[in-house]
């Protein structure tokens, strides 16, 4: 048997996934990998920048085990970005320290959108397969890795506006005056993050979460044509990973409450929610059929520790006992925070959690 194959030890984050009982409720943080830890940015220096760390498999694979080393986590999430594709699209992705992420070819038309070509994973994403199959090694089945990528419709924001927006003028140009170009952008982004997220789980990655990060700037009618349509192309495009059964994928659209039971009708395996929606409420609208994932506000970890673990217990209260609950934060954690705030998160939900979990034991 290869190391691949081989289940992870601590498999708490996968069983919840697919709601099978677990004796404390799991828990990671989304970027929990990144500026916050003094450890990263040393790494990220000695680097030269973020995106030297994303190209070289060992600096990738140091810095996703580095909040391993610190906090008790029940899961380890590649170290990548969700620009990845469009840079293997040859968009010339550029992300400067204070600036957040740049193109220096965004797509400006038609024209630049029917030449895109799908990458081929293993020739132009091939450094980050070989990170997950380091990381495999390394962890040496401590817990499990969570493979990623960006929505179809996340990626055409960026590829579009040519980096991060207020108001996505461009991209709701293009949907509006444009819509069977944007069409076929966003079809071209499907099929390309469908065979990167094979080419990963074929790598070893034992779960995969889809960023939509933008899908709740969309009007309701526009969020199903233009982003779950093809999100749904993407559930559609997953193949079986190792071992016995499908490798559970997680979608999270920010700021997409109200539509629950049309994300979790993708067939996916877990929701991801942020912080403005209530996480019992979620559970009765879609529990029966996927698994939760979330949902403390990023910004509670400037709170004292009395009050993040207040606030822990509100939210497993909320979600109630039984299986199916995955803790993250709602979004992702900013560089300001002080680390020993996740240290008191990660404790409380494994201390709080027992109690709900106690038909399992
Ligand atoms: O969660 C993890 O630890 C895995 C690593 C990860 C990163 N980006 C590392 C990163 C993941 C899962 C992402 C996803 C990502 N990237 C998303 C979707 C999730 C979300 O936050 O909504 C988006 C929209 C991006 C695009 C992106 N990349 C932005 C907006 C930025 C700038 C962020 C900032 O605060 O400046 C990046 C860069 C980036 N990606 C950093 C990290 C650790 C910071 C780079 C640095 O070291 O300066």
């Amino acid at each position: 048997m290869t190391a691949v194959s081989t289940p992870p030890r601590n498999d708490s984050l996968l069983r919840a996934l697919r709601r099978e009982p677990v004796e404390r409720t799991p828990v990671w943080i989304m970027r929990q990998a990144g500026r916050y830890l003094p450890e990263y940015r040393r790494t990220r220096e000695h680097a030269g920048d973020f995106l030297t760390l994303c190209k070289t498999p060992e600096l990738a694979c140091e810095v996703t085990l580095q909040p391993l080393a610190r906090f008790d986590l029940d899961a380890a999430i590649l170290f990548s970005d969700i620009l990845t594709i469009p840079d293997a699209m040859g968009l010339g992705l550029r992300i400067d320290e204070g600036h957040g992420p740049r193109f220096e070819r965004p797509l400006d038309g038609v024209a630049a959108i029917d030449a895109l070509a799908v990458p081929e994973p293993a020739a132009e994403l091939g450094y980050v397969l070989d990170a997950v199959r380091l990381i495999r090694r390394e962890l040496d089945g401590r817990v499990p890795l969570i493979g990623f990528a960006g929505s179809p419709w996340t990626l055409a924001t960026y590829m579009v506006e040519g980096g991060g927006s207020r108001d996505f003028a461009r991209i709701k140009r293009l949907i509006f005056a444009e819509p069977e170009a944007a069409h076929r952008l966003l079809a071209t982004l499907a099929r390309a993050v469908g065979a990167y997220l094979n080419a990963q789980i074929d790598a070893g990655v034992q779960a995969v979460m889809v960023f939509d990060t933008w899908g709740g700037v969309l009007s309701p009618r526009d969020f199903e044509a233009f982003s779950l349509r093809y999100l749904q192309a993407v559930v559609d495009a997953l193949e079986p990973g190792h071992g016995a059964g499908r490798v559970p994928v997680v979608l999270f659209t920010k700021g997409g409450g109200q539509w629950l039971e049309q994300i979790a009708a993708t067939g996916c395996d877990a929701l991801g929610l942020d912080w403005t929606t209530s996480i019992g409420a979620a559970r009765r609208r879609v529990g029966d059929r996927v698994a939760l994932q979330g949902n403390m506000d990023p910004a509670m970890l400037r709170a004292p520790a009395a009050r993040i673990r207040a606030e822990v217990a509100h939210i497993l209260e909320d979600y109630g006992p039984g299986p199916g609950h995955v803790f993250n934060l709602g979004h992702g954690i900013a560089p300001d925070i002080d680390p020993a705030s996740v240290a008191v998160t990660v404790e409380a939900v494994h201390e709080l959690s027992r109690p709900y979990h106690a038909a399992a034991r």
